[in-house]
Formats: structure tokens, sequence, C-alpha cells
């Protein structure tokens, strides 16, 4: 292609979020933060990228995120880094790394921001994605599963998403439990390769447990004969996971059992748990999570118990019912013309955005209807008229954009009269 023809597009997999999708994008991730706040889950950001062992220990090489779809790149420096997939084995570095641990626990840490992950792009996965989570650390109480999991169905709900909520507890790693469990499952296996899916056979050595996530017809069947952790479970860990359950049901949080429920990354223990939507097609996750009781420990740190969430931003909105919610922040539109208008457009505009209200007027010089019609598309209630007769006699016309109601009023009293 000649050099002037070239136009840019943005990568595969990622999307510019531009108006007015953006106001319901961003309303959802301030409503995210903000019921997370209310549930005393304070504000984290850390960097995009992180040194790559941190997802390769945190989140574990045999994972597939690990394994296949991190954006590795080695700096100029030689250090090789990773765009973060997620947000968990972040926040867990970085609260070890600043000692959080050492203060009141639970740590009850909530953000927002995008992940990272080379996948065949299609609705609802991309290559850069936003997530919204929350985790609490240093806390192995069932209390704080159930609560984790409410805060998660709350916010959906309040962000128009009525979620499915699928629970399991997949145990913890020792012969005890779930490694006792996994010797059943891999000799179960072993047994019916032969009718399972040949892409799936290396995974019963491997990884027999993401054989339950095998979507080949004839895995499937195999899976559904195949014994389930939740009966395998040792006795601390099944008496944890039933007052998880005892839990929920006491505040009325409906969940679906599922004991093939297994999660892609690697660092999970005890409770698991999705959240599925309709309207997705196959991608139908708007968010999972889990406990990751050993994950500090894998990034080097003492045990610290964990718990949280990642809801994808990205799903939620095309989840959502709620379409129209989101509001531009304009409350009052100043429409004007005629000679000298410009400038008293101008000052009436920066009188209301001083007032704290939100303002905006025509900069293109347009006739009044098109700058009625800029008017009530920017989402204003109200519509601040200077025409040819309030500019001569020193008065606004304010108009209602909702009733049509209509009155003239002296220039100093339009900002008493919109916050009124
Ligand atoms: P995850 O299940 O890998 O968990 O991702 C959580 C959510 O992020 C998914 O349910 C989905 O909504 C969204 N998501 C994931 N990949 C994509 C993609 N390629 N495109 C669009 N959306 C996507 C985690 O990330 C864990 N860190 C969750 C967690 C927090 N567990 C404990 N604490």
């Amino acid at each position: 292609m000649a050099e002037e023809e070239r136009s840019f597009r943005a990568p595969k997999g990622t999307n510019d979020v531009l108006p007015p999708d953006s106001h319901r994008w961003q309303s959802t991730m301030r409503l995210a933060m903000d019921v997370f706040g209310r549930s005393g889950y304070e504000p984290v950001e850390t960097p995009t990228f992180e040194h790559t062992e941190v997802f390769e220990r945190g989140v574990g090489a045999t994972s597939e995120v690990v394994g296949k779809q991190m954006y590795t790149f080695v700096d100029r420096g030689g250090r090789s880094l990773t765009l973060r997939p997620e947000g968990t084995a972040p926040v867990v570095r970085a609260v070890l790394e600043h000692s959080l641990q050492r203060g009141a626990l639970p740590l009850k840490l909530a953000y927002a921001g995008p992940m990272f992950r080379q996948e065949r792009p299609q609705k609802g996965r991309y290559r850069q994605f936003w997530q919204v989570g929350i985790e609490a650390l240093g806390s192995d109480s069932p209390v704080v599963d159930a609560e984790v999991i409410e805060v998660g169905m709350r916010f959906l709900g309040e962000a128009g998403v009525t979620p499915e909520l699928l629970l399991n507890s997949i145990g913890h790693p020792d012969d005890s439990c779930r490694g006792g469990y996994l010797d059943v499952l891999r000799s179960f296996l072993r047994e019916r390769t032969d009718d399972m899916a040949e892409d799936d056979r290396e995974r019963v050595d491997t990884n027999p447990l993401r054989t339950f996530d095998s979507k080949e017809r004839a895995t499937v069947a195999v899976m559904k004969e195949a014994p389930v952790i939740t009966d395998h479970l040792c006795s601390d860990c099944a008496a944890h996971f039933g007052e998880v359950r005892t839990l929920l049901d006491g505040i009325g949080v409906t969940y679906v059992l599922e004991p093939r429920l297994v999660r892609g990354l690697d660092y999970y223990t005890r409770t698991t748990f999705e959240f599925l939507a309709g309207g997705l097609g196959s991608q139908n996750a708007v968010g999972g999570g889990g406990r990751y009781d050993g994950l500090a420990e894998s990034l080097g740190g003492e045990p610290l118990p964990g718990i949280g969430f990642a809801l994808g931003v990205d799903r939620i909105l095309l989840a959502s019912e709620d379409e129209g919610a989101a509001s531009s922040g304009v409350d009052v539109y100043v429409v004007a013309v005629g000679e000298g208008a410009a400038g008293e457009a101008f000052r009436l505009v920066t009188d209301l955005r001083r007032a704290g209200l939100g303002a905006d007027l025509d900069l293109a010089a347009r006739s009044m209807k098109g700058q009625m019609k800029q008017a009530s598309s920017s989402g204003a209630r109200w519509a601040a008229i200077l025409g040819e007769k309030e500019l001569a006699s020193g008065t606004v016309t304010l108009k209602d954009l909702e009733t049509s109601d209509q009155r003239e009023l002296p220039r100093d009293e339009v900002v008493g009269a919109v916050l009124a």
C-alpha cells in the first residue's frame, strides 16, 4: 500500500470506546467502584505491566492464560515484562511489596482497569478488555467468601444484569483433598482416553481438571460420568464450603452448585464461582473468582489467604438491560444567536460551570434551529436561549427540554433557577 494511502486501524481485538457508548462504559466502572466502596473495599491501582514471573508464578505456568495468551516483551534493559492478563497476582504482589498484610486484616481492595490476553477475538472476547474486581486478603472466614459473592451479585444487579451464580469448591492441593481427587480423576480418564477428543488427551496428565472445560462433544460425554471434586473434599474444606452455602442461603443469594466448574487460573483453592449472563453467546461468563489461599506464598510471601472476583466490563455492557441509562453530564445547553451572542454565551456557560453545573454551548456558529437540535442531542435538561430579544434586554429564556415549558429570566437568575 502506498504510504499516503495508509490508514491506521486499532490492533485486532481492541476497542475504541467512543461517545455515546463511552458514557455507559464509564458510569458502569464508576458504579462498580462505588458499590465496592460502600462495602469497605478501597481502590488500588497497580501498573499495567509487571515482571513476567509475577504471572508465571502467581497465575501458574500450566494455565492457558500464561502458556498461550500473555503479551510478553523484553524491554530495552533486557527485562521480561508482561502486560497484565489479570489483576489478582499484581494486587497480591503490591500488598507483599508494601507489607500491607502487617496492618489490619482483612485488607479489602478494589480495582478497575484494562487487562490484556492474546485470545482469538469474538463477541465478548477481546485482546484488551476491562475488568472491575475486588480482593479480600488475610482471612479464610467463610463470611468473607459470602460477602465477596454478594458484592458481585449486588453490583451486577445495579448494573442491569441478572446473573446466574455457579458455585463450587475445589478444596486445597494436598493429597488429603484435591491431590487425592486428581489421582482418582486421572485413573478414570486414563481408562476412558480412547473415548475422548484427541486434543484433550494430553491434558489427562498435565492438567486433568481442565478436561471439564472441553467443548468437544466426545470429551463432554466422558466428563459427565467423571468423579467430581465435591465428593472428595477433606473435612475442613467440606465444612468451609457448607458454611459459605449456609451464609448465602441466609441472605437469599441463590446459586447453582456446579461441581464441574473449574476456573482457568491455577491459583484457586476452596470456593470458586462464576457469574453467567444471557445474550452473550459462548462468552457467557460476565465474571468469576474464588479463593487463592496459596497465592501469596507462590509469590514469595508468608501465607495470606485471599478471595476475590473480576468482572468483564465489556461483557456487562453487552448483557445489561439498562441500555439508555447514561447521561452526558450536561445539564444546560446555551443557545445563542445575534450580535455579541458568542461572548455572552461563553460568559453564561462559565457561570453555570463555576456553580458546579454541567453546561455546554455551540462553537460552530449554527443557526438557532441547529443549536436547539444540538441542545436536545446533548442530553441536557435545559436550553438557555440568548436570542436578539434576550441580548437586548439582559435576559435569558430558559426552556425545560422535557416539558417544553419556558420562561424569560434576568441573566443573573439563571444559575439559581436551574439549581432550584
Ligand atoms: P477470569 O475468569 O480470567 O478471572 O476473568 C474474569 C472476567 O473477565 C471473565 O469472566 C470475563 O467477563 C472477563 N474476561 C476475561 N477474558 C476476557 C476477554 N478476553 N475479553 C473480554 N472479557 C474477558 C480473573 O481474571 C481473576 N483475576 C478473577 C479473580 C479475582 N479471582 C480472584 N480474584
